[in-house]
């Protein structure tokens, strides 16, 4: 049951039931019509209250009918709302915990709102490529006022119920029992007449043209790629422009059109994909966790110090273990610094920003964090230096303590077998830098335990970062991927490119940075350490050799003042360097190569359909559970672009057979071989299907 009707004395209560968060989906629009229904046919019913089940009072619509003739089928909400709002016999909505979207639409519909303290309310479409499309930009401005309404509709923020309690939005703040308050003020209002309706508020902003002139200014700076925000600034423009029926007519168009927008698409694809990450098909939602009360962080480098900090964040205790004094304080206080640039930027508050650097504290000894519940280490790239820590901890550490390792490329397996309890050991890879990153790869071994993996995922949400569980393999889901790009963008400069070409094709697409850029910032000699290994490991994969005369002249990047570009000290921008594109044109002459002309198409396609084949073989290994969870590394980890929706999701957008066509076509070019399509991609490509 999707709505539940009952009544109680005078009282008519219609109860959203809709887990997990009361989507207004097509059963739940037509239960809600039907309790008006009921209640308007009732003459012992003298109010009717709206409020939701469990942990809502509603998300929203259902963004999962979205691509389904449901989400569009009578009742729509419109129709939902004008029947209360029309409703002779008046309609309170009570409010809990969340009123977001069409949610809140509806108890705009509603004559009177009652809310509890520390309800989140929100209109939050922007951030699915859409606009409130049932009245929230045309109802919203009329009671929180222009200004606000505006500013909520554009950034989708949810703000507090009690900080909107000086505006129209609600009639009273409940602070005890919200039922209880409700029907307290429906029997108040039951015969209170004319019924008061959002609709018939005039809006009150005698300059509102500059000030839509100035909104819009602003927010076509902000949106990028992006064609939604601009659309809500219009459609509240239009409450103020326009008469209320035709403003409602005028949201509703432009709403039909942004949700097909491949644009929203891509922002629903990754909502979901985001919370798709947190299930394992094996790993049940009610597996049991272990606390994770306390953590150690064993190593104070780059990314040991990073690790720390996002515990402490989250109010858990850290403790970091060094080797020698000096480092350990070297690393302390680099967080210290962290922090307290954050605190200079106004971002933390004193109290904040000491309970933090509280949080995390440091030690030489083993014995010091043997009670900790999870330990994360980050020594060292280097499988001796591991086993080393990793025999440690299996002797300290207490029973059922987490140990995980955030080994960017060495065999979790082997590092679990170190031990004795493989079964407690995982990968956490983070990014750099992993304070800020918001993706952490989740290497799951062959013995790691289910209950490890679901405390990690938990683990991983608390401390505000997307999970997405790879199996073992070399550089795991997002660094596996990214060596076949990284060979493809070795390839262009053998063939034409230069770095800033390569560069700008991909920027152009949204990428937060190209290849050879990232290169610099990253510092290309650790592409060059681990190609070094590969040559000898795995002597049949080719790569450019320009990389490698780069290093050899000592261009590491940033770090070193020179890489694919030169850069003036203190300065982060990028500039071409003739040293770097004489070096290219040279080496592609010692190679017999003929350099050519290569279009900004090519180069995406390269770019792109080398990550999109190797994550179709990742796919088919079983290393990835679904091709979403390649999206979110993508998108949260190496800077892919959101309005894509990510590798997979991209190609979807292409179609599967072109992406296959554009591979057989640089087959027949250079290291032809690297276009070999995974059967996975051949398979789905012939049968007109897609990824995701
Ligand atoms: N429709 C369908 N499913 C939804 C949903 C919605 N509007 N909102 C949340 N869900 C689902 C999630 O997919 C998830 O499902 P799962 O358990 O199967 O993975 C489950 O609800 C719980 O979601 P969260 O993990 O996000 O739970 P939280 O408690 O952390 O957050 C929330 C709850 C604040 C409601 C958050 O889910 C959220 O922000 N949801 C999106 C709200 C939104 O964007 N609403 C606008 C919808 S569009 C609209 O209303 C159009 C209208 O203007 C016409
Ligand atoms: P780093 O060199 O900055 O820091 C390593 C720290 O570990 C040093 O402070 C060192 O003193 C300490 N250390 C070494 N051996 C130790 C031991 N036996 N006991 C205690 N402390 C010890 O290295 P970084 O960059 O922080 O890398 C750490 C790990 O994280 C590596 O496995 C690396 O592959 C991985 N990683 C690195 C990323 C990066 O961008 N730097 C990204 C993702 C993972």
């Amino acid at each position: 049951m999707s709505a539940e009707y009952k009544v109680d004395g005078s009282i008519a209560v219609i109860t959203l039931n809709n887990p997990p968060v009361n989507g207004l989906g097509h059963a739940t629009r037509h239960a809600i019509v039907e309790g008006m229904k009921q209640a308007q046919n009732n003459d012992a019913v003298k109010a009717i209250i709206i409020t939701g089940a469990g942990k809502a009072f509603s998300g929203g619509a259902d963004i999962k009918e979205f691509n389904s003739p449901k989400a569009f089928a009578e009742p729509s909400l419109h129709t939902v709302i004008s029947v209360i709002e029309s409703s002779d016999k008046p309609v309170i909505a009570a409010i809990h915990s969340v009123a977001m979207g069409g949610g809140l639409e509806l108890a705009l519909g509603c004559h009177y709102r009652v809310a509890s303290p520390g309800a989140q309310i929100a209109l939050p479409e922007v951030k699915l490529g859409i606009l409130p499309g049932a009245g929230g930009t045309q109802r919203l401005p009329r009671v929180v006022g222009l200004e606000l309404a505006l500013n909520m509709i554009v950034s989708g923020t949810p703000i507090a119920s009690e900080k909107l309690a000086k505006t129209a939005l609600f009639n009273e703040l409940a602070e005890g029992d919200l039922m209880a308050a409700a029907t307290a003020f429906a029997h108040k209002v039951a015969d209170v007449r004319p019924l008061p309706k959002v609709r018939d508020i005039k809006i009150d902003y005698p300059n509102y043209e500059a000030f839509l002139q100035f909104s819009r200014n602003t927010v076509r700076a902000m949106s990028g790629p992006f064609p939604a925000p601009l659309k809500c600034v219009e459609a509240v423009a239009a409450a103020v422009t326009k008469k209320f029926d035709d403003g409602i007519k005028f949201e509703r168009d432009l709403f039909l059109e942004l949700v097909q927008t491949t644009e929203s698409k891509a922002l629903r694809h990754a909502f979901f994909g985001e919370r798709a990450a947190s299930k394992l098909p094996d790993v049940p939602d009610d597996t049991p966790t272990r606390p994770v009360k306390s953590v150690a962080v064993i190593g104070a480098g780059t990314m040991g110090g990073g690790i720390a900090m996002n515990f402490a964040n989250a109010g858990i205790p850290v403790q970091i273990l060094e080797m020698k004094q000096e480092a350990l304080d070297k690393g302390l206080a680099t967080i210290r610094k962290n922090y307290e640039n954050t605190l200079k930027k106004g971002k933390l508050t004193q109290e904040k920003f000491e309970q933090r650097v509280a949080l995390i504290t440091g030690t030489l000894s083993y014995e010091a964090i043997a009670q900790a519940d999870m330990v994360i280490e980050a020594v060292f790239e280097d499988m001796g230096v591991k086993e080393q820590v990793f025999k440690k901890l299996d002797e300290v550490m207490k029973p059922g303590a987490i140990l995980a390792s955030n080994t960017s490329t060495l065999d979790v397996d082997k590092i679990a077998d170190f031990t004795k309890r493989p079964q407690d050991v995982v990968g956490t890879h983070f990014f750099s830098p992993a304070n800020v990153m918001k993706l952490l790869e989740i290497v799951r071994g062959k013995k790691t335990a289910k209950d490890v993996l679901a405390t990690v995922l938990a683990i991983s949400k608390k401390i505000k970062k997307t999970g997405v569980v790879s199996g073992v393999c070399d550089g795991f889901i997002g660094n596996r991927m990214i060596e076949q790009y990284s060979r493809q963008a070795g390839f262009l400069l053998e063939e034409g490119c230069t770095p800033e070409q390569v560069d700008k094709a991909v920027e152009k697409l949204g990428f937060a940075m190209g290849p050879f850029r990232m290169g610099d910032l990253a510092g290309n000699d650790i592409g060059w350490y681990i190609r070094k290994r590969r040559y000898v490991e795995k002597p049949h994969i080719t790569y450019s050799k320009t990389a490698d005369l780069l290093c050899e002249l000592g261009r590491f990047g940033q770090k070193t003042g020179a890489g694919w570009y030169d850069y003036k000290p203190g300065d982060r921008k990028a500039y071409p360097s003739a040293v770097v594109n004489d070096m290219i044109v040279k080496h592609s002459a010692d190679l017999g190569i003929e350099r050519r002309k290569i279009s900004d198409q090519e180069i995406v396609e390269r770019l792109i359909y080398s990550l999109v084949n190797e994550a179709a073989y990742i796919l088919e290994e079983g290393i990835a559970t679904r091709a979403s969870d390649i999206d979110m590394v993508y998108l949260t980890g190496y800077g892919f672009p959101l309005h894509t929706g990510g590798p997979m999701f991209y190609a979807d957008t292409v179609g599967l057979p072109n992406v296959v066509r554009a591979m057989e076509k640089y087959a027949k070019g250079r290291h032809g071989d690297a276009w070999k399509p995974a059967p996975l991609l051949a398979k789905l490509a012939e049968e007109g299907k897609t990824f995701n």
